[in-house]
């Protein structure tokens, strides 16, 4: 993976960054398939299945992915990108949504959801809540053993490059954590990658029977308490009362 080149910074310029050529992968696409194989897909242990590509421009990597055996989707802000990624891989389907906003997609209908590069990673605080509450919307696409993969660069010392903030990779495992636990970590050059899994059926029924049990046995206590309170009460009335 190289730096991006000049991206954009205001999302309305990816229109015109995206009319004209946007940044040129196609020119090493074998290149990147085996990049995409290798980092992506067997790194993190993806398997082929429904993929959505949030932010992804115009198409390159939903492109990529598709290839990979992934029945892939693509979804980005810029209406330029959707038009671009169209008329260059026709057959894929694209659609312009706002990742901020309410997602046209059933909850669970992705078994991954990739996320490179989206502008929310490269803004200065990452805790905001406009980039938080990104990381929970996308983990509700998710089926129960989905996972959410980011891609993004990082200089590690949260320098600003063509406008956009390098974060180290703490601060990038923290925002994931906003989505649950990452299962795997790895840097590749001055690109990172972090998955974050959803929990799977088993451990989803696991944890509520466990939720229930406690509120059970809570329930349970609650009642013995109560009943050890009358009964004490009753005793020490009784005995006041032989006392008088
Ligand atoms: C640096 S580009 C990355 C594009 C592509 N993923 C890649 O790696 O080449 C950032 C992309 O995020 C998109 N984006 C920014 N805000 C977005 C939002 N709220 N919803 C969807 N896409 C968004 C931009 O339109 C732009 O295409």
């Amino acid at each position: 993976m190289t730096d991006t080149p000049e991206s954009p910074t205001p999302p309305s310029e990816y229109d015109r960054h995206y009319a004209t050529g946007g940044f040129g992968y196609e020119d090493r696409r074998d290149h990147w398939l085996a990049w995409a194989r290798r980092h992506y897909v067997e790194a993190f242990g993806l398997t082929p299945g429904r993929l959505l590509d949030m932010g992804c421009g115009d198409g390159f990597w939903t492109s990529i992915f598709r290839e990979l055996g992934f029945d892939a989707t693509g979804v980005d802000l810029s209406p330029g990108g959707i038009e671009a990624a169209r008329s260059r891989y026709p057959g894929i389907p694209f659609l312009v949504a706002d990742a901020d906003e309410v997602l046209p997609f059933e909850p669970g209908s992705f078994d991954v959801v990739f996320c490179r590069a989206i502008s929310h990673f490269g803004e200065p605080d990452l805790e905001a809540p406009r980039v938080t509450a990104l990381i929970p919307r996308l983990m509700a696409l998710l089926a129960p053993d989905g996972v959410l993969l980011a891609s993004y660069h990082t200089n590690r010392d949260g320098s600003v490059v063509h406008g956009r903030t390098y974060h180290p990779v703490s601060a990038l495992v923290r925002l994931l954590e906003h989505g649950g636990d990452p299962y795997r970590v790895e840097l590749v050059g001055n690109y990172v990658q972090i998955g974050v899994r959803r929990p799977g059926e088993s451990a989803l029924q696991a944890r509520s029977a466990a939720s229930r049990a406690v509120r059970g046995s809570g329930g349970r206590h609650l009642r013995i308490a109560r009943a050890v309170r009358r009964l004490v009460a009753r005793l020490v009335h009784q005995s006041t009362k032989r006392r008088t």
